[in-house]
């Protein structure tokens, strides 16, 4: 599952290339416009993604298109002092922002090309509304399952949209056309804050996406929806066989 899925959005490199140079651009408001967004809730979904991780103190885990560090910060206070959570994503201005901690490295990197990260080295793996900006979810979610130990899980929390017809509703006025000029106001960007529905609009089903995990060496795959359906969560436990059988 390489390349385009059929939508507005540019695939390969040009599309990796939109998103960090995006990303780079409103960096420095990112968080900022989250917490507004969200009205904060993006707190208890990082909560929700620390708890499916499954980490516990003293873990290690590794966190995909970690951005500025909102779910990095999460899951280094769930692994203490004795854990260690490496965050890796490939803007620069993100990273640049992102704040740290004793017990956490920032490295820049392409969540789909990991071979710099050692086999089975962390117990956990997580990315959060970092899926929904990679054309190569094989290529992502193999190099997650191979960085993980047997038994470690990975975890995936994404934007979605909602099923039920009044949150269908709120979604469309809010993610459509409150969030775009929320985002066009305070980041000075219009451009990003309308890739963001945009990109949700043309991410794979939920169940797609438990499907593609599956087939790159993830087993017990599970999802649900968070939020009235706007947020998923989805995990799945690397498998103790070669190729997750
Ligand atoms: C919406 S932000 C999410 C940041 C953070 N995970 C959070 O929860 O706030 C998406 C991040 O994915 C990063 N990203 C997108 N594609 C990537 C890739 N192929 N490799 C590494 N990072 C990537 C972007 O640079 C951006 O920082």
């Amino acid at each position: 599952m390489s390349g385009a899925r059929g939508g507005r959005l540019p695939a390969g490199e040009e599309r990796a290339r939109l998103v960090r140079e995006m990303f780079d651009r409103i960096a420095g408001r990112y968080e900022l416009l989250n917490a507004l967004m969200t009205a904060g809730l993006y707190r208890r979904w990082n909560a929700a993604a620390v708890r499916a991780s499954a980490v516990r103190p003293g873990d290690r885990v590794i966190d995909l298109a970690c951005g500025t560090g909102s779910l990095t910060r999460a899951l280094a206070r769930r692994v203490g002092p004795q854990g260690y959570v490496l965050g890796v994503d490939f803007s620069p201005g993100m990273l640049r922002r992102a704040r740290g901690g004793p017990n956490i490295e920032y490295r820049i990197g392409d969540a789909t090309d990991l071979g710099w990260v050692e086999t089975a080295s962390f117990d956990a793996a997580t990315i959060a509304y970092g899926a929904r900006n990679i054309p190569d979810l094989d290529a992502l979610f193999s190099e997650m399952a191979r960085v993980v130990r047997p038994g470690g899980a990975v975890v995936c929390l994404e934007i979605a949209r909602p099923q039920g017809r009044l949150f269908a509703a709120f979604y469309g006025l809010w993610f459509d056309r409150i969030v775009p000029r929320l985002g066009a106001a305070v980041s000075g960007d219009p451009g990003a804050y309308s890739y963001l529905p945009e990109s949700v609009r043309e991410f794979v089903a939920p169940g797609v996406l438990a499907g593609i995990m599956e087939r790159n060496g993830l087993q017990d795959v599970t999802w649900r929806r968070l939020a009235g359906g706007i947020i998923t969560l989805h995990r799945g436990i690397r498998g103790f066989v070669e190729g997750g059988g």
